[in-house]
């Protein structure tokens, strides 16, 4: 074979394919289109096989020209090959009878009902920040929800916590700090967790008490920490969680298991505090330096270990965060409420 046979040649395939294309009125015929040209017994095959007949010099031309042919071959069936599929469905359609323009059936989908949300961000803050997460009974002795915690029983702070009784010594629990005592009784310093849950409280409920609600408690015992590295965490979070437009302060407050204690407090600043919030402090949580007595309650040397910790409540950062006024409003399960988060 010369070169000019092999022209001749491709001519020739490229004339019959483009004659024999608009024919293949289907996807079958389409294939089988492709294995008479393409396939491995096919005519462009058949032709690059024969190259070797060729001078040395003028293999290159050759493949040049085979090449292109492949290519527009390849090319052209593949936009044929759309064409048809596409076809192909409008053709069902009209056989079929549907009619796209009429509108769907509205099916609602669900979603994180918003306390999820706010709990599942605080997570994430602190899984970030290297944290735990931690989980405990809902249902608590009297030993981890208060005696661990130095609130005897005959302490006046217990007040703070009207409780439900289950039985004898047992109660629902009515914050998540008896979980610092779990982690803290199977695990060696370093701790650094977070816990998560629900509480309980004999409270009457209004727009700002619940009898269940959330809480995550966060508890961190090292050697060296100080005061310094509570705030900074604390910090962290708010930046986090709030944004830049919040500033935050401690204000001195009491709780038997920590000493000192304090309050932590945020307000909106700048434009912010023309918002919902005009300028006034919020309390966002009780924290502090977890007390000696509890270090040692729980078999840590209080000479070398050292901890803090906070609580907070996940109604009322979602109630900050969103303008909402009644925490009642999240047990109600009402669509028009949680389809607005
Ligand atoms: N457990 C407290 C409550 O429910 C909140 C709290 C205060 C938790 C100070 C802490 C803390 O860990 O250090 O009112």
């Amino acid at each position: 074979m010369t070169l000019e046979e092999l022209r001749g040649g491709v001519e020739r395939i490229r004339r019959e394919w483009t004659e024999s294309l608009p024919e293949a009125c289907d996807l079958e015929a389409l294939e089988q289109l492709r294995v008479q040209f393409l396939g491995r017994k096919g005519r462009v095959t058949a032709l690059l096989g024969r190259m070797k007949e060729l001078d040395l010099a003028q293999r290159a031309e050759a493949g040049r020209l085979l090449n292109k042919l492949k290519d527009e071959v390849t090319r052209e069936l593949e936009e044929r090959s759309l064409a048809l599929e596409k076809a192909a469905v409008e053709e069902r359609l009209t056989a079929e009878g549907y009619d796209l323009t009429l509108p769907g059936v509205w099916r609602p989908v669900g979603h994180l009902h918003p306390l999820t949300q706010v709990r599942l961000e605080i997570e994430d803050i602190f899984l970030r920040l290297g944290f735990d997460v931690a989980t405990g009974p809902e249902v608590e002795t009297d030993y981890y929800n208060f005696e661990a915690l130095n609130i005897p029983a005959d302490h006046p702070a217990r007040d703070e916590w009207d409780s439900f009784y289950v039985g004898e010594g047992q109660l629902l629990r009515t914050h998540t700090s008896p979980v610092q005592i779990r982690v803290m009784k199977e695990r060696r310093p370093p701790v650094r967790i977070i816990c998560p849950g629900k509480c309980y409280r004999r409270d009457n409920p209004d727009a700002t008490h619940a009898q269940v609600f959330h809480q995550v408690e966060l508890l961190w015992v090292d050697e060296e920490l100080t005061m310094a590295n509570l705030k900074w965490i604390i910090g962290e979070f708010v930046g986090a969680f709030f944004g830049p437009d919040y500033e935050m302060r401690f204000a001195a407050d009491y709780f038997p298991f920590t000493e000192p204690s304090a309050q932590v407090h945020i307000r909106p600043r700048g434009r912010a505090a023309t918002g919902r919030h005009l300028g006034g402090w919020l309390e966002i949580m009780g924290a502090g330096m977890v007390d000696p007595l509890v270090l040692e309650e729980v078999g840590y040397d209080p000479e070398r270990y050292t901890g803090f910790a906070f609580g907070l409540g996940v109604e009322r950062m979602a109630m900050l965060r969103w303008g909402i006024d009644d925490i009642r409003l999240f047990l109600q399960n009402d669509p028009r409420f949680l389809y607005q988060f």
